[in-house]
């Protein structure tokens, strides 16, 4: 065991999120694969990513994209082999790079095994490994959405998500005494599933898997309106980290860090600028609207409009922040493959400014692989997938100017998903020669927060101008003796505050320094020009008087 509450690789790790359909196909079929991965873990590591989040890679009908699995201990043969996988990890660990995989808890396809005994209407092993209702006239509780008529056997199963991805069995925090086929959560049937994922993940650690990011991780427990069976469950599946894999670890797609971390994740998303309407589907609170800091929902704090309010954000956040610091990490990530592109609607400069933002903030900083280079949303799209509104977000990454941008040798038809049509669309090849492009700036961000312990993953966090209905943002790393300042100004005008820092106000630029600075004893004023942002060291003020 070690002295943190946390693997230490936590501390400096920056993740890269690699969808594989999407991401470089090696055998020509149109279709991102394992060696794909592999082949560019190099590239991976030259942005100054030292982790990769791998989406589903296993066995599926793949009606959600692989968030519907048909066999937890196998990778899908359209990704390659188990034996890929395995030298993915062993190249990655070669390179100092972890590799996490997706660990769907919730649920399984319908074409899964289990559920097709689960289904039959004659009792089986397998019968209670879902959540049914005991006969099709009988509903699931307010809350749940269930699926009714399904085959042969006289119930309707609770779905997680789509129709076709029924909730495995962890049970009900308060059984409904009246409704016998609510088992409680501690039911052996119950704690079989518990169990049998506790071996999904055994199993992928002992090939050298360093984790899992955990989908819709709240999801598991039913009729948990506090999450207090939830928490503990996951609290349980840490011991076996702590116990067995004490250097692996469990990210949360919950976007509730004050929950998820004690509950026993070493990582939990704040996302942050999701479609209308989505972020609630797992949200604790469906009703809060709460990180419209990005544009797509408007009124958005990040945009040139500059009509956001910061407070919207910065107050969840420090609310989550206060409740898990030094016991787990907020990401806050450029983006995912449910959710819009962060350089979507936004100028080269507005999207210069949001990086800057992202890769400044405490947290492991995730890349949703394509951000780096600012990859926009393809529109219009037919739903690949389960896609849906999500589709144009995952297309193919755009490498170089060789036929399908260097994704794949594929007929263009053949492809998983077009490559955005744009004849200016955004590529690695071009922007690796240019020394102002996202890449570059991604690169001198991560380089930044390698290189100042003030940037650290657990440093701290102290906002100094963060005024409601105002820009700019500007805020405080590490210690004020000693620490970054960094001042963000999405707004389309110059924008001026003034706010006092405790020890020195001495500021040495480390990336970009726009700003006009005045100074007198205990204030600073800085004036941000149009759509810009800056960061600073700060230096002891005997320094300054030398
Ligand atoms: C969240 C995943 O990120 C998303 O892609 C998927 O559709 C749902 N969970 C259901 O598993
Ligand atoms: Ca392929």
């Amino acid at each position: 065991m070690n002295n943190f509450p946390y693997p230490s690789w936590l501390n400096d790790a920056v993740f890269y999120e690699v969808y594989p359909q999407s991401f470089q196909d090696c055998n020509g079929d149109g279709i991102g694969d394992l060696p794909g991965v592999i082949r560019r873990l190099d590239y991976i590591r030259s942005l100054g990513c030292n982790a990769i989040w791998l989406n589903p890679c296993f066995e599926s009908p793949f009606e959600d994209a692989g968030y519907d699995i048909s066999d937890f201990y196998k990778v899908a043969p359209r990704y390659g082999s188990n034996a890929d996988l395995a030298r993915l990890f062993e190249e990655a660990h070669a390179r100092g790079m972890k590799v996490c995989l997706d660990l769907v808890a919730g649920h399984t396809s319908t074409k899964h095994p289990w559920f097709q005994a689960s289904a039959r209407a004659e009792r089986n092993e397998d019968s209670d490994r879902y959540v049914w209702t005991d006969s099709v006239w009988t509903n699931v509780p307010q809350g749940l959405s269930q699926i009714s008529g399904y085959g042969e056997r006289d119930g309707n199963y609770v779905n997680n998500f789509f129709h076709f991805q029924p909730a495995l069995n962890y049970g009900f925090a308060k059984p409904d005494p009246a409704q016998p086929w609510q088992l409680p959560v501690d039911h052996p049937v119950c704690r079989a599933t518990r169990e049998e994922m506790k071996n999904i993940m055994r199993f992928w650690l002992d090939q050298g898997a360093d984790g899992f990011r955990v989908d819709m991780a709240s999801s598991l427990v039913k009729g948990d309106p506090d999450f207090t069976a939830t928490m503990a469950l996951w609290a349980e599946m840490r011991e076996l980290y702590d116990r067995e894999y004490p250097e692996a670890v469990l990210i949360a797609e919950w976007s509730d860090p004050a929950r998820a971390i004690p509950g026993g994740f070493h990582i939990d998303f704040l996302i942050h600028f999701n479609f209308p309407g989505y972020t609630s589907l797992f949200r604790a609170e469906p009703d809060r609207d709460l990180f419209r800091i990005f544009k797509d929902l408007g009124g958005s704090f990040f945009d040139a409009a500059g009509q956001g309010n910061i407070r919207v954000f910065l107050d969840e956040y420090l609310h989550h922040l206060k409740l898990t610091e030094g016991q787990g990490f907020i990401s806050l990530p450029t983006g995912n493959h449910d959710i819009m592109r962060l350089a979507h609607g936004r100028s080269p400069e507005e999207l210069r400014v949001a990086l800057a933002f992202l890769f400044t903030m405490p947290g492991v900083p995730y890349i949703y692989a394509g951000d780096e280079i600012g990859q926009r949303y393809v529109e219009g799209l037919v739903s690949k997938e389960g896609g849906y509104n999500r589709t144009g977000a995952r297309c193919p990454m755009a490498w170089d100017d060789t036929p399908n941008a260097g994704f794949s040798t594929a007929d263009p038809a053949m492809l998983y998903l077009p490559m955005d049509p744009r004849s200016d669309r955004p590529t690695v090849a071009e922007q690796e020669n240019d020394p102002e492009s996202p890449l570059n700036l991604v690169r001198r961000l991560l380089a930044l927060r390698r290189e100042n312990a003030a940037l650290g993953n657990d440093a701290p966090f102290q906002p100094l101008y963060a005024e409601a209905n105002r820009y700019p943002f500007v805020y405080l790393r590490g210690n004020p003796d000693d620490g970054v300042l960094i001042a963000v100004n999405p707004a389309a005008r110059t924008e001026t505050c003034t706010f006092s820092l405790e020890r020195s106000h001495s500021l040495r630029p480390l990336l970009s320094s726009p700003a006009t600075i005045e100074a007198d004893e205990t204030h600073l004023t800085l004036t941000l020009p149009p759509v810009s942002f800056g960061i600073w060291g700060l230096a002891p003020e005997k320094e300054k008087d030398q």
